[in-house]
């Protein structure tokens, strides 16, 4: 059986093609998820994606990967600057954690400077739209493959 990686998408990312396209662009969530998964196969490995708009059901999801998921891509969006609950939520986890976001946060609003997901995360890829999660699976591989 394949290995499985859990990719995490927080609040409004499910409206990923029509919001903001001059930050987010133009590709759908879904679009991002099925490439993504092309891409695992080659590398061995299965996407499960969840998304979902609420703090707490974003602390579930973590939780239920720490079960069954060799590595998490989180991209906590929003969350990413406002919660302790779902950083806690990684830093129980044994596995390896890459944070990704598709616009370059650090040349965004002040608020977007901080990642409270950051300090937890074995590393962080921002500002390459969808090209940020494919970068983040293969370094999730790259990894996995010395763990
Ligand atoms: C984001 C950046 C966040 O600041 C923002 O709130 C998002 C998306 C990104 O992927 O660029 O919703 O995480």
């Amino acid at each position: 059986m394949l290995k499985k990686i859990t990719v995490i998408n927080g609040p409004n990312l499910n409206l990923l093609g029509s919001r903001k396209p001059e930050v987010y662009g133009n590709t759908s969530l879904d679009e991002i998820v099925s490439s993504l998964r092309k891409r695992a196969a080659e590398l061995g490995y299965t996407i499960a994606a969840v998304q979902t708009n609420a703090e707490g059901a974003y602390v579930n999801a973590v939780q239920s990967a720490a079960d069954d998921s060799v590595g998490l891509i989180v991209n906590a969006a929003a969350y990413s600057h406002t919660s302790v609950a779902i950083r806690d939520a990684l830093e129980n986890l044994k596995i390896p954690v890459v944070e990704v976001h598709l616009s370059n946060i650090y040349a965004r609003e002040d608020f977007r400077h901080h990642s409270y997901i950051s300090a937890v995360a074995s590393g962080v890829i921002a500002g390459f739209g969808p090209l940020s999660y494919y970068l983040a699976l293969e370094a999730l591989a790259e990894i996995l493959k010395h763990s």
